[in-house]
């Protein structure tokens, strides 16, 4: 059976390693990302064959649309798009810096929204899914992380 294609961002650990792992379980082969080029070699040599690295920031347009460009080309296909991409870690109270709000929007939704436009463009006529990781942090204050 044909193997599934997955982009899973922010995946060189945490959850979205772990979302990695269960995909491959799942017959995929996943395309995982993260900045650090060690900790991306090593986690794909932790998951085995059937992962792709892709080192860059994914708050980053021109590195999504390369990347989705760059999937295509090798697969030809891309089934499966999750933006777990995300961070809760910022400042609290009144005098936080607008660039820091800019910084915690650009990680926690512009990418995702970047991802999702660049994605659905190959996949609106394959059937692909997009699948946005979120968290409660974005419902309620947690206090100061
Ligand atoms: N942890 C929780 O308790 C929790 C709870 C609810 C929801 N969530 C959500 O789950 C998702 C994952 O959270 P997590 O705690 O597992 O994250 P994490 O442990 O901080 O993992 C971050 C991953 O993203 C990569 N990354 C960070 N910034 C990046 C960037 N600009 N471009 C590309 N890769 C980047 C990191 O690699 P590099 O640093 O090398 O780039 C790493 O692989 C987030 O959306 C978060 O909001 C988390």
């Amino acid at each position: 059976m044909k193997k599934k294609i997955a982009l899973v961002t922010g995946s060189s650990r945490g959850i979205g390693k772990a979302i990695a792992g269960e995909l491959i379980q799942e017959n995929f082969i996943v395309y995982i990302t993260g900045r650090n080029r060690n900790d991306l070699e090593l986690t794909a040599e932790e998951l085995g064959s059937n992962v792709r690295m892709i080192q860059g920031d994914f708050t980053d347009d021109a590195i999504i649309q390369t990347s989705i460009q760059s999937i295509i080309i090798a697969e030809k296909s891309l089934d499966l798009v999750v933006a777990n991409l995300g961070s809760g870690t910022s400042t609290s109270g009144h005098d936080v810096e607008i660039q820091e709000y800019k910084r915690v929007f650009d990680v926690n939704f512009f990418s995702s929204v970047s991802l999702a436009h660049a994605s659905a463009k190959v996949m609106q006529n394959s059937g692909g899914n997009i699948i946005f990781i979120a968290s409660i942090a974005g419902c309620e204050a947690s206090g100061l992380l």
